[in-house]
């Protein structure tokens, strides 16, 4: 079955533009929304998918996490729809993805870029984990809005704990998330780690390719160090090879690899200071919030 065509009422008050994107599942609409008398984006499970339960659970868990949440750096929830059809209503982020921004650009993001994209999404990720969810599928999850990175798409979000293997995308899993078993905040240290690295180098540390019937690349070797392809910062560098390290627990904390990417943004060093201190104050408790248990 097509996706719906512009005009198309989805529900009440909520009207296609344009058809943006389909997987599987759902299919993700540009619409108008009366209501707001503005654009919004509609994550809509597919018509030919009515009827199936388990995605419609899901679809509405995603809406009813991200309607909760607030926070500069993370899409935000308008509304969680269950008729006609199970949706979320979310605000429209007038950006490209950073995995297209990436492969677009024939320059590739600066040291100083790459530190702001750092730094935002340890921002998005800890604020993430301090309401007890990891996110789990950051890759092609980012949007570069006016110089401002938000994190979107929560349909993998969910507390730490134990997780089936292979829950994911498939090249861009870490090893725990590939092999299955305890999971904690490492798992989105890596999915950070992974977005820098790409932005970096304009290669996927794993490559991109699908290949089912292939072994986790995560669970099959290790990326190249990022130096060897690009000259960063040794901080950043090191930020971004720690956080791509197979054992979770020899992976750096969210705060640490924020400050590497703070250094790295040339932030002014009384801001780094403060941010320091304001860490020191929250981050232990936060972190166990979120569940170290893997790390
Ligand atoms: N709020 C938004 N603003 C703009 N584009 C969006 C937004 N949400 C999703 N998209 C676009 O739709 C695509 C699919 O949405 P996503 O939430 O990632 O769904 P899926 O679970 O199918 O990956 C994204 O890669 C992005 O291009
Ligand atoms: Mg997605």
């Amino acid at each position: 079955m097509r996706p719906f065509a512009p005009g198309r009422r989805l529900a009440p008050g909520y009207e296609v533009i344009v058809h943006l994107a389909r997987s599987n599942l759902l299919d993700v609409y540009d619409a108008w929304s009366h209501e707001r008398a503005c654009r919004c984006v509609v994550k809509l499970l597919r018509p030919d998918r009515r009827g199936d339960e388990r995605a419609a659970l899901a679809l509405q868990r995603e809406g009813r996490l991200l309607q909760r949440l607030s926070h500069p750096h993370l899409v935000r929830g308008y509304e969680t729809l269950c008729e006609p059809l199970p949706a979320v209503v979310m605000e429209t982020l007038r950006g490209e993805t950073v995995a297209h921004l990436v492969r677009r650009r024939a320059r590739r993001l600066s040291a100083i870029e790459l530190g702001h994209l750092g730094v935002h999404l340890c921002s998005a990720i800890s604020y993430l984990h301090g309401q007890g969810v990891l996110h789990l599928d950051l890759n092609s999850n980012v949007i570069a809005e006016a110089g401002r990175a938000k994190v979107i798409d929560l349909s993998l979000a969910r507390p730490a704990g134990s997780m089936r293997a292979g829950i994911g995308t498939w090249c861009y899993m870490a090893p725990e998330q590939a092999r299955g078993g305890e999971i904690g905040s490492a798992v989105d240290v890596w999915g950070i780690a992974g977005v820098l690295y790409e932005a970096a180098t304009g290669a996927a540390a794993f490559g991109d390719e699908d290949d089912e019937d292939a072994e986790f690349p995560s669970l099959e070797r290790r990326p190249h160090p990022v130096a060897r392809d690009r000259r960063l910062p040794v901080a950043l560098a090191a930020a971004i090879d720690g956080g791509l390290r197979p054992e979770p627990s020899e992976r750096p904390s969210v705060a640490r690899l924020g400050a590497g990417c703070e250094q790295a943004a040339g932030l002014p060093r009384a801001e780094r200071r403060f941010a320091a201190r304001l860490r020191a104050d929250v981050g232990g408790g936060r972190e166990q919030r979120a569940g170290r248990r893997g790390d």
